[in-house]
């Protein structure tokens, strides 16, 4: 069984997904729910759910990147994870820190990567004129959400669409992706999927 540890800044929507869908056959448990924010709601639904959680506040570490990394260090190397799923943390993570964890950790973007890294991605994807957008969960590399991507769900873009009406829908097939990447890495199938609105199928 695989020990999963699932990293939050906010409400954890996705975190819920992901150790909602950790039961039964399930190759993965969830060992720990750590967040940068101690007033994150992700935590209190997690400790809800029995989940140990642990709070490594970054403004406890002003301009010190490396101390809170050690700290946030400490706190993982107690849960012993296999796996690291960054779930809507906000925290940019040093070489340092990924290369302790190589290979072990994913994210999921709220865009089709290698198409808008970083912030505001809903907006940049309204304002190029785009036809549609998606997310994308990836293995965490050095390079900013740049990391070999492990599958990918996609969304019109509608007429009349904000960043809060895309953002919406993009959060549902990120519910959808995050849970079944997750599953069958844990298997060790690093293939990449493709969900589309009907199945999962894999793209070779
Ligand atoms: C999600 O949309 C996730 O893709 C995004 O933050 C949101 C977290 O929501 N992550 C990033 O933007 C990472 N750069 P949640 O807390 O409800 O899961």
């Amino acid at each position: 069984m695989k020990r999963c540890a699932v990293l939050i800044s906010g409400g954890g929507s996705n975190m819920m997904t992901l150790v909602g869908d950790m039961t039964g056959d399930h190759p993965a448990r969830p060992v720990l729910v750590l967040s940068n924010r101690p007033d994150a709601g992700g935590l209190a639904k997690a400790a809800a759910l029995g989940i140990p959680t642990a709070v490594v506040d970054h403004r406890d570490f002003p301009k010190d990147r490396e101390a809170f990394e050690a700290e946030l260090n400490a706190v993982l190397e107690r849960g012993d994870p296999d796996i690291i799923c960054l779930a809507g943390f906000m925290r940019v993570l040093t070489p340092v820190f990924v290369d302790r964890w190589a290979g072990r950790i994913l994210n999921i973007h709220p865009s089709l990567l290698p198409k808008y890294p970083g912030l505001n991605t809903h907006a940049r994807a309204i304002q190029a004129g785009d036809k549609e957008a998606g997310c994308s969960v990836h293995e965490v590399t050095d390079v900013l959400d740049g990391g070999p991507i492990l599958g990918q769900a996609r969304v019109p873009i509608l007429e009349g669409d904000t960043s809060e009406t895309l953002a919406a829908r993009v959060l549902i097939e990120e519910h959808r992706l995050y849970p079944a990447v997750l599953r069958r890495f844990a298997e060790g199938d690093r293939r990449p999927i493709v969900l589309s609105t009907a199945a999962e199928s894999p793209i070779n």
